[in-house]
């Protein structure tokens, strides 16, 4: 493991040992706690394999479904059902087999427009949270799972665009995407994201090494920007590590 800055990388051979090192981290985590438990997912293709061992009898049998919530860290506006929705994309890999419904909480995406979604959104995660402000005793999250784009964003905060900057609201609407699918989103924002007691993001394949050299650089890019107020840890295939973090 390497700490830098406040991020702990943890360099893992392949997919396979990605998705075991999260899901792992995550069973850890809900052992931890054991009261309402509050896990913020990801979409992208790298938390696929991480969903579809949790859906193994070897995960879900351990993971108590009766007090575990699960959210999004961000959403395509596409109706639920369409595959580009990535609550659609958790739920038919584990979370419709296995949670209570009412545990579910996706991000709305039958509104006018990505603002009215993001509104009703920070609605729900104030309700859940109890209170209008995240205080630092009290994270909103045991978990945040997270992603890395191929332009250095993070859920659907892109470079230079408003979400970056945004210190009060928990949830923002996201006009236009700078990457597939381009299709307007909602988002949480760093503030909300980092109200969790860990961040773990999965970076895969050798496609990432480029702006995970400029994350780890600390260009001012969302995903460098990421952070918890607690641990955050960088979950980094091999092929995916720049080389002069080789063999650390
Ligand atoms: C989204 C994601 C996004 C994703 C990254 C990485 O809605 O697209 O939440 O932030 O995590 O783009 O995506 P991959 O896992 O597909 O590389």
């Amino acid at each position: 493991m390497i700490v830098q800055n406040q991020r702990k990388i943890v360099a893992v051979a392949d997919p396979a040992e990605l998705a075991k090192a999260a899901a792992d981290r995550l069973m850890a985590r809900i052992a931890a706690n054991d009261g309402r438990v509050a896990i913020c997912l990801t979409g992208g293709s790298s938390p696929k394999q991480l969903y579809a061992l949790l859906a193994t009898d070897a995960y879900n049998k351990r993971i108590p479904f009766d007090r575990v919530h699960w959210f999004i860290g961000d959403e395509r506006l596409v109706p639920p059902g369409d595959s580009r929705n990535n609550m659609t994309m958790a739920r038919s890999i584990f979370l419709d087999r296995l949670a209570p419904a009412s545990h579910i909480h996706p991000i709305p995406t039958d509104t006018a427009n990505p603002g009215e979604s993001a509104e009703r959104y920070q609605r729900e995660l104030k309700l859940f949270y109890g209170a209008e402000r995240l205080s630092p005793e009290r994270p909103l999250f045991d978990v945040v799972l997270m992603g890395l784009g191929p332009d250095g964003h993070t859920a659907s905060i892109f470079p230079d665009e408003p979400a970056l900057a945004e210190t009060e609201r928990w949830v923002v609407g996201v006009p236009q995407a700078n990457v597939e699918p381009l299709v307007p989103r909602v988002t949480l924002t760093l503030p909300a994201l980092a109200s969790c007691r860990e961040m773990l993001f999965e970076v895969a394949g050798s496609d990432k090494r480029a702006i995970l050299t400029r994350v780890l650089e600390g260009e001012n890019l969302p995903a460098a920007r990421a952070a918890s107020i607690g641990e955050t840890i960088w979950l980094v295939e091999a092929a995916a590590l720049p080389e002069n973090f080789r063999g650390r």
